[in-house]
């Protein structure tokens, strides 16, 4: 474990935004009423703070966040503070219009709403800096201090002429001279030759396609520099003697601007803002996976900064999550490694922008069936203080299934004019990750170039572009033993989106033994069905087996009788190619059996099928098996185990209700069943 992953604050982490300057002190008195009675130990102060802050240009106003920092004290009640540089008030704007953000198009953006900031301008750069280190002088030693939450999910991105000059000088070191670039971006194509790095823009309107390399690059260089200026703030805190932890707040599901291993290697804790995009059972597959991915960036455990107490955001329209759904949503998180349940917001705001989001403290007040959930949420969560110690080595939860994650393959996927336009990286992970979860498997992502020593079964999707040493590292897995499956749309390019040429997907072909000619794509709706009973959609591609076993052909017009799935035998190892994209149920199936074939093991064996979500989360000489019930039937569960939420033991039988929950602590290892009911 990572030493960013050893943040352990010896309780559940509870509460969520809290935004007092909203409000005068008759409702702060209130509002600690009501976390006292939620059992409320955290609150998120100062994200979008600026202008209650630093109301006129270097004038700063502070008394208010004392005394709401007095009040918490004596309330017992600890705070993350915000650095509230993702919203920059209109003072600023007005006096540097150079700062405001230029979208491609040209539209310059002005106040009004939130995040409208250059990363790149230098004016911007030196507010956020000074407001920092006036935060971290006056606060950065508050023994109510949890951590620093630094600005607010970084993902404004810039087109402007300050932008331009930054990515330049990225460019410059990236490449060294302008001919590698030339080279990299493949500038013969439309005449796009650069005589010097000073000709280049940022990708911006243009009258037809832009360059699929510069638009990556641009991505990737907008990435580092919104992470140089978070580097930027967490060097004003330590400057000023703060040693708290830092974290910045990184977003899913729906847009991506940044690559989270390397922002996560420069915070002392990983901190998420998740919001659920289904109100179905693949909510729940839904938590899982921005656990396991924050878990994963983390190396350990990590914050659940923000999620929706209420709601669900569907087509327009807020549904309710319900109680007992919220409830088990937590479990799942924190079951994952999450040393929190904070939310955004402690109380839903009156007025401005997100009038109608959900809170902790509805418009209604603490007389509501919502405050009643969040009381009862409180008291479990108190009861998992224990579930929150780290184990002395190993990880939080064994996993021996890897699924690599990296932002270039989701920013190759958003590049213009592939095959289709109906490629989603995104789409494709969580599919794989849905698969294991659906089969009670636990998994872990990857960076490219981990160390895979604990994982039996690698699962590449959808990673476009790969670089020399990623394929190497894939080779070196799997003639060490490893089981390798890649799915279509990896590895058909290097890491500046040229396509490795004599046969798709080139980058892999000799890893996998296959060669590819044509990438054809189905129509919408089509789907068609492969040898071994699977069914494809989407995608579908003309390939030979070069020296792979052939496990699946084609059936349908000129496809028919030719390679869809393959394996061949490396080394030790293997490595299978999916050539067409799997309908859900298909690679659910597939990912199951291949599991099976491994022998890895779902954590409860029976326990997936009853719709019961089994967690297994390694502690400190003890382990917590979490069993969140969203099955439609009773279910009963035996073992060594004590339940830390109701005090039972499952010695005898333990019975969970639909909708139920129980956190069994356990010695590690001791083996639990699944009674047949
Ligand atoms: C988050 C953001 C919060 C709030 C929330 C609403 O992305 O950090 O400030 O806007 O969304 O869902």
């Amino acid at each position: 474990m990572s030493a960013r992953g050893r943040f352990a604050p010896g309780q559940v982490l509870f509460g969520g935004d809290w935004s007092p300057e909203q409000w005068d002190p008759a409702t702060w008195d209130e509002d600690l009423e009501l976390m006292r009675r939620a059992r409320v130990n955290t609150v998120t102060l100062g994200v979008f703070s600026w202008s209650s802050l630093e109301p006129t240009e270097g004038a700063f106003v502070t008394d208010w966040l004392d005394e709401i920092l007095e009040r918490l004290a004596a309330a017992g009640i600890g705070f993350f503070l915000a650095t509230p540089t993702a919203s920059p008030p209109p003072w600023f704007t007005r006096a540097y219009p150079d700062a405001l953000p230029v979208r491609a198009d040209g539209t310059r953006l002005t106040h009004g709403s939130r995040d409208t900031y250059a990363i790149s301008a230098p004016a911007y750069r030196e507010a956020a800096r000074r407001i920092t280190r006036r935060l971290a002088e006056r606060y950065g030693r508050h023994p109510g201090l949890r951590g620093w939450h630094l600005h607010n999910e970084y993902g404004t991105l810039d087109h402007g002429p300050h932008a331009e000059r930054a990515f330049q000088v990225w460019l410059a070191q990236r490449y060294g001279t302008i001919e590698a670039l030339n080279q990299a971006w493949t500038t013969a194509f439309w005449s796009q030759g650069y005589a010097s790095f000073a000709e280049i823009t940022p990708p911006r309107a243009t009258q037809y396609l832009p360059n699929p390399a510069q638009a990556i690059d641009f991505r990737r260089f907008s990435s580092d520099e919104m992470l140089a200026a978070m580097i930027e703030q967490r060097e004003e805190l330590r400057a000023a003697g703060s040693t708290a932890p830092v974290t910045t707040n990184f977003m899913l599901p729906t847009w991506n601007h940044l690559e989270q291993w390397s922002w996560a290697e420069q915070e002392d804790v990983v901190s998420l803002d998740h919001y659920l995009d289904t109100v179905g059972p693949d909510a729940e597959a839904h938590v899982a996976y921005g656990a396991d991915l924050a878990r994963s960036w983390s190396g350990g455990p990590w914050v659940l900064m923000e999620q929706n107490a209420t709601g669900i955001r569907l087509d327009g329209r807020t549904l309710g999550k319900g109680a007992s759904r919220m409830l088990r949503h937590c479990l799942g998180y924190i079951a994952r490694g999450s040393q929190s349940s904070l939310f955004f917001q402690w109380r839903q705001s009156a007025g401005g922008s997100e009038q109608w989001h959900g809170a902790l403290v509805p418009h209604a007040g603490g007389e509501s069936r919502v405050f009643e959930s969040v009381m009862r949420l409180g008291e479990v969560l108190e009861r998992l203080a224990p579930v929150t110690a780290l184990p002395a080595d190993g990880p939080l939860i064994a996993a021996e299934v890897a699924i690599l994650w990296h932002a270039d393959g989701w920013w190759a996927l958003e590049t213009p004019d592939l095959p289709s336009s109906h490629l989603s990286y995104s789409a494709e992970v969580r599919a794989t990750h849905r698969s294991f979860h659906r089969a009670g498997i636990p998994v872990d992502f990857v960076a490219p170039l981990a160390d895979l020593s604990a994982h039996r079964l690698l699962v590449v999707p959808a990673q476009y572009p790969l670089s020399d040493a990623q394929v190497a590292w894939l080779e070196e897995y799997v003639h060490g033993g490893g089981e390798l499956l890649v799915t279509y749309l990896s590895g058909l390019s290097d890491e500046h989106l040229r396509v490795a040429i004599g046969g798709y997907p080139g980058r892999l072909r000799d890893l996998l033994g296959v060669r590819g000619e044509e990438l054809l794509p189905l129509p919408a709706g089509r789907r068609v069905q492969l040898s071994d009973g699977s069914v494809v959609e989407e995608w579908t591609e003309l390939l030979t087996a070069t020296d792979a076993e052939v496990l699946a052909t084609y059936t349908h017009d000129g496809l028919a009788g030719l390679p869809a799935i393959t394996r061949a035998r490396r080394g030790a190892g293997h490595a299978t190619y999916v050539s067409a994209g799997w309908t859900q149920e298909s690679r659910d199936a597939h990912l199951a059996a291949l599991a099976a074939e491994l022998g890895i093991a779902p954590t409860l064996p029976g326990a997936a099928e009853a719709g019961l979500e089994a967690v297994r989360r390694r502690g400190d000489g003890v382990e917590h098996l979490f069993l969140l019930h969203h099955g439609a039937a009773p279910v009963t569960v035996r073992g060594n185990g004590q339940d830390l939420l109701s005090g039972a033991s499952a010695r005898d039988g333990l019975r969970l209700e639909p909708g139920g929950a129980v956190v069994l602590s356990l010695a590690p290892e001791t083996p639990i069943h699944l009674l047949e009911d």
